[in-house]
């Protein structure tokens, strides 16, 4: 069995969203083709800390075993749960709205919670080194205007950090599936929509046929 972690970062309910039903079409088009145990952490729903002056002081005192506060124990906890929760997966699948050429802000306060030295990256004398292999990420992304051509492919700017920094982790099995322009022409949304499903389809039945 696979384990899928879906991490969501649109705040808004399924229906109300494009990427989240193409989300749901990839994830059903999955679940058809064999045994997998979804999960899923709802950045705008669960917790998930932010990187604080208490945490770096958490950090700081670990790393020396000085006692942390109940509440720097509390939030350290929870930052391990969301980093086991990673490292367990085979595949991760992020589910992102562009906001201003980016991604929703919680996604960095996720990622930040999973790039984590020793753990899922280590310090080398050759430059840091990723230390999770074998996984994959695919990346679920709804953009309002067209970014996949022309110039304004320089401003794909939250699909080519999430590659950069799984990469950075030893991730490099990074795929990612798009909708977009429904807002340039809003009279083909839902056309634009199910032509991604088929995309979507696609990159479920090349997975199984290498795995
Ligand atoms: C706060 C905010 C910022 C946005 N910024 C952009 C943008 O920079 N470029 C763009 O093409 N669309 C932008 N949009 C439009 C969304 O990308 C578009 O509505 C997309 O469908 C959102 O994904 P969703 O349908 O899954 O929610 C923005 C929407 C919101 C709410």
């Amino acid at each position: 069995m696979k384990k899928v972690l879906v991490v969501n970062s649109n705040p808004k309910p399924t229906e109300m969203s494009y990427g989240l039903r193409l989300g749901e079409h990839y994830l059903a088009a999955l679940q058809a083709k064999g045994d997998v145990a979804i999960e899923r952490v709802n950045l705008y729903e669960d917790t998930i800390p932010l990187i604080d002056g208490s945490v770096l002081d958490s950090w700081g005192k670990a790393a020396k075993g000085e006692a942390l506060t109940p509440q720097q124990t509390e939030v350290l906890g929870r930052m391990n749960e969301i980093l086991e929760q990673f490292i367990a997966a085979d595949l991760i699948v992020f589910i992102t709205p562009m906001w201003n050429l980016s991604y929703p802000t919680m996604l960095k306060a996720y990622i930040d919670n999973v790039i984590i030295a020793g753990r899922t990256f280590k310090y080398t004398a050759e430059g840091p080194q990723g230390l999770l292999q074998g996984k994959r990420v695919v990346h679920i992304e709804a953009r309002g205007g067209f970014y996949s051509e022309g110039p304004a492919q320089a401003f794909q700017f939250a699909n080519s950090y999430l590659k950069a920094v799984m990469g950075f982790i030893g991730i490099t099995e990074y795929e990612n599936i798009v909708v977009e322009g429904m807002n340039a022409v809003p009279d083909r949304a839902e056309e634009l929509l199910e032509n991604a499903k088929r995309v979507a389809e696609e990159s479920v039945a090349r997975l199984y046929a290498s795995v």
